[in-house]
């Protein structure tokens, strides 16, 4: 039998704390795919007493030996890229020579961004918070059927397929009483092409099914989370990807299948960025408590996230959408010392508790809390404390899977593994 791809991805609504992860397993790897989304997400990787957060290069580049491919379901751009790699390179990694960029991938132009500012100012109050990376225009035009790929960068005509697809952003940006591109951002990002087109641009489906057929071991690694995917998350206020395992086959181009494991990344509690709703978001000084320890601002954008406590509704909408076989519990630490831990095992709605995850949440939905017991200072030598071990027992209970991987803090160190079959 072939091997098999395991994937690993967000449960919440991002920054689960997938790129942690994705370092402290990569060893078992020989390949990090990343399959969707694109500089909006900011995974964050911390060893040796320094910090790392990258934006569109997957989470196994620190690891000697593991090649890292950009999937044909990312959108790529080129400016974020060109300065990842440099900065990593900066910090002494060789990236170059393990990444691979699928030619399918879509390039977010500077107009893509100058659109997503213009759609995000005209939505006003109902804005979605978006990163304004560009993500929204630029899978808009790949279903639109009118997007630049990075293998068009391959082609003699590229400049022209840029320059006329540049005119049709400027005129939509005109109907918005909007300038197109600074000249300086166009500049930039025709340099950053130039070395863009000096990577490793593979047929990347084909090159993992033949890795594949070799034996060789791959994760898929997921931007964003469950609950701001564009089918099945909190829509309008979501990404403009497939976050859900099923984007992992399109992204990659791998069939259902194919798949072994899939890990859910979540938090002890839930985060949120940008707009829409949340169910268990603590507006008061609790709220503030957690954001302050857990140091909960954007990787990304720098902006606050809005804080709550861990939703099992919703952890079990995210088990159930993406088969998830195993769960990774992130963050458990912030809350040690807290007295008066809650969770969210149901939802009132309208009067009706229920534990499923309606159509609408907005403001209507009430969060039914039950009291649970807290837990002391966590450290990896040491055992995992009672009142932890409750609550991973309610959380196991409640969803039906197991959380095999407990993080006790930021650092690739502070990780235990409650059971060795995570990896292996
Ligand atoms: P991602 O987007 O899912 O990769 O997550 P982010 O990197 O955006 O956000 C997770 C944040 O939590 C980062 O700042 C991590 O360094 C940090 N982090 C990850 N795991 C833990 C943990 O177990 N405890 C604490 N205190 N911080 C963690
Ligand atoms: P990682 O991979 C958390 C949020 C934005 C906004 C909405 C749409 O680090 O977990 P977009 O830029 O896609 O138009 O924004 O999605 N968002 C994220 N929130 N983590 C992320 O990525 C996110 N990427 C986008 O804040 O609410
Ligand atoms: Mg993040």
């Amino acid at each position: 039998m072939t091997a098999r791809m395991d994937v690993l991805l967000g449960a919440q609504w991002g920054d689960e704390g997938k790129g942690k992860v994705v370092d402290v397993v990569a060893p078992d790897y020989d390949i990090i795919a990343r399959f969707q989304g694109g500089p909006n997400a900011g995974h964050t990787l911390i060893f040796d007493g320094r910090k790392h957060v990258l934006h569109t290069i997957p989470s196994g580049v620190f690891r000697e030996g593991t090649v890292n491919l950009v999937g044909n379901g990312v959108v790529i751009d080129p400016v974020t890229l060109v300065k990842e790699i440099r900065d990593l390179e900066a910090a002494g990694v060789d990236v170059r020579k393990n990444l691979l960029i699928s030619r399918r991938a879509h390039l977010i132009l500077p107009t893509h961004r100058a659109l997503d500012a213009a759609s995000e100012a005209e939505k006003g109050v109902g804005r979605i918070g978006s990163t304004l990376k560009g993500i929204g225009p630029t899978y808009m035009d790949k279903t639109g059927r009118n997007g630049l790929r990075v293998g068009d960068l391959e082609l003699t005509d590229r400049m022209e397929r840029y320059q006329a697809l540049t005119r049709k952003h400027e005129r939509l940006l005109a109907l918005h009483d909007r300038p197109g591109a600074a000249p300086e951002a166009s500049e930039e990002w025709l340099t950053a092409i130039e070395t863009l087109r000096t990577l490793q641009l593979v047929d990347s489906e084909h090159y993992l099914d033949q890795a594949l057929r070799q034996g060789k071991r791959i994760l898929a690694e997921g931007a964003q989370g469950t609950l701001l995917d564009i089918d099945f998350g909190t829509y309008p206020f979501v990404t403009s990807s497939n976050t859900v395992s099923a984007g992992a086959c399109t992204g990659l181009g791998i069939a259902p299948t194919r798949i072994g494991k899939v890990i859910g990344i979540f938090k002890a509690y839930c985060t949120r960025v940008g707009s829409g709703p949340f169910p268990t978001e603590l507006s008061d000084a609790t709220g503030e408590r957690i954001r302050q320890v857990g140091r909960e601002f954007g990787s990304t954008t720098g902006r606050a996230r809005r804080c709550g406590w861990l939703d099992l509704p919703a952890l079990h909408y995210a088990v159930m959408i993406n088969g998830v076989t195993e769960l990774a519990m992130m963050k458990a630490d912030v809350l040690s010392g807290m007295s008066d831990l809650r969770v969210c095992t149901a939802y009132r709605v309208n009067g009706q508790v229920t534990d499923r995850m309606p159509y609408d949440i907005s403001s209507t939905i009430e969060p039914v809390l039950e009291p649970v017991e807290g837990w002391g200072e966590l450290r990896a030598d040491r055992p995992i404390p009672t009142g932890l071990q409750h609550y991973i027992g309610l959380i196991e209970q409640h969803v039906g899977v197991p959380v095999k991987l407990v993080s006790l803090g930021p650092d690739r160190d502070q990780t235990l593994l409650r059971d060795k079959t995570l990896v292996n």
